[in-house]
């Protein structure tokens, strides 16, 4: 920490936070008593607290959004010139760094060639969904506008984003909900236990043919599009089974569905690729990304897709309604754009791909090392810098572990300065993942420091 505050001016800070600020995701009664965490400053790897305690972060900003990690001042620097320059202007205009670096972007993602520019995950997820229902009325009367989504899988948390959610929890006490969402089956093979008649092999493809059924029951001449995270993420860190993406792509192709990828958390290499689906071979016609997209130095999120997509909006341009009347104010905020550059320019120059590969490698050996000591780690699983350990009660019955027993290890990494994650009012009776997504410039000190502390929490929490 740099000192530049005093521990007066702290607590005038904290007193404010108390007495003002809604934090997310947060009970707040606490808060009547103890202290809100107020995060001061972050370099590298690490942040520091108000009272200047200094933690590791081992989920890059708590929900996996720090990619090039803390302090990066090439990235403050090209925001602030661009700022300078020119702030903003409304999106139905270009500006230099959103056409750079859409160019950019999209030459790491063959196969695509559009980008829209919105501010948010949910809102780049709710612009893809709006193209579904566009498409559907132009061409199939409104019939094919079905949207599928999966068990376990998040979107965000806009009421339609919330729609297309397979995490109860998240949506519990929000509805009523957007009409037309319809919910496919999980693909954790761990789970499978729980899935009327899952096969004991070929698991991926059978997970896969449940979406098929779901699609011949709706009728595939209402269904528009099928919306899937690569590696689903606060569902449990769920990678998928062999099989299953092969068998996806041949379903959407056979039925004419739109496969639209949701790589919010696996965008802009946190798996080790640029994008999740590269490592499955899979092409979407849609891509939606945000939180690494400019690891958290300005807000931007992207919609991405294919020329055959786009060509949809413009085929009648004589019909005033043809093309997508849709707009992101903050879309055009040439911040996001700018810093997603100086962003992508780190990953490449500091060969963050590799370094992000050889440490998720890492960091699994030390995590199935954990496994073998410690009986509570069920299952361990992800790629790249994006792990989970899936915590049990018992390991021949798999009967999740209490997710209080998540949240002590938590909260006892936090007391020794580490910040890891959990799956956290997601799914009933399954908040019992342990989530780790290190900055992609974690070194092995870092990683065996990470697991270290998960190693201690876990004796204490299991005494
Ligand atoms: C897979 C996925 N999609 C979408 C979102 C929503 O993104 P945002 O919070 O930026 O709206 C999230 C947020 O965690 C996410 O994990």
């Amino acid at each position: 920490m740099d000192g530049n505050f005093s521990s007066n001016d702290i607590s005038a800070v904290v007193d404010a936070d108390r007495k003002h600020v809604w934090h997310h995701l947060i009970q707040h009664k606490p808060f009547e008593t103890g202290e809100p965490r107020i995060i001061v400053e972050g370099k590298g790897m690490l942040v520091w607290d108000q009272n200047g305690k200094e933690h590791l972060d081992a989920v890059s900003g708590g929900v996996w959004t720090v990619n090039v990690g803390y302090g990066r001042e090439s990235i403050a620097d090209v925001v602030r010139d661009q700022l300078a320059k020119l702030n903003y202007f409304a999106g139905s205009a270009g500006s230099i760094p959103g056409a750079l670096f859409a160019e950019k972007l999209l030459s790491k993602m063959p196969g695509m060639t559009r980008c829209y520019y919105a501010n948010s995950g949910s809102e780049a997820n709710e612009k893809a969904f709006k193209l579904v229902r566009q498409i559907a009325a132009k061409r199939y009367g409104g019939k094919k506008h079905k949207i599928l989504y999966r068990d376990r899988d998040y979107h965000g948390t806009t009421i339609t984003a919330l729609s297309a959610t397979g995490q109860d929890e998240r949506a519990a006490q929000y509805g009523p909900f957007t009409p037309g969402f319809v919910r496919v089956p999980h693909c954790l093979e761990y789970r499978k236990h729980e899935q009327d008649g899952a096969p004991a092999e070929n698991y991926g493809e059978w997970a896969a043919n449940q979406i098929e059924e779901v699609i011949l029951r709706e009728g595939p001449e209402t269904v528009g599009a099928l919306c899937l995270e690569p590696i689903t993420a606060g569902g449990g860190v769920i990678t998928p089974p062999d099989g299953y993406w092969e068998r996806v792509q041949e379903i959407c192709t056979k039925y004419d569905i739109l496969l639209h990828i949701d790589e919010v958390v696996c965008g802009v290499g946190r798996t080790g690729t640029w994008f999740g689906y590269q490592h499955y071979g899979i092409k979407p016609d849609m891509v939606t990304m945000a939180k690494g997209v400019a690891s958290g130095y300005a807000a931007i999120s992207c919609l991405v897709t294919t020329e055959e997509v786009f060509d949809m909006f413009k085929d009648d341009p004589s019909d005033p309604m043809s093309y997508f009347r849709d707009i992101s104010t903050f879309g055009g905020c040439t911040a996001g754009p700018a810093a997603a550059l100086e962003n992508m320019r780190i990953i490449e120059d500091e060969n963050l791909l590799e370094n992000t590969t050889a440490m998720g490698e890492y960091m699994l050996d030390n995590l199935h090392a954990l496994a073998d000591k410690h009986p509570i780690i069920g299952q361990v699983r992800g790629k790249g810098l994006f792990l989970g350990c899936e915590l049990v009660a018992d390991r021949t019955t798999r009967e999740p572990a209490n997710e209080k027993i998540a949240q002590a290890i938590v909260g006892d990494c936090m007391q020794q300065g580490v910040i890891i994650g959990a799956t956290n009012r997601s799914l009933p009776g399954k908040n019992n993942t342990l989530c780790f997504s290190p900055a992609l410039i974690a070194t092995k000190d870092d990683i065996d420091n990470i697991t270290n502390a998960v190693d201690a929490a876990i004796t204490r929490a299991t005494a």
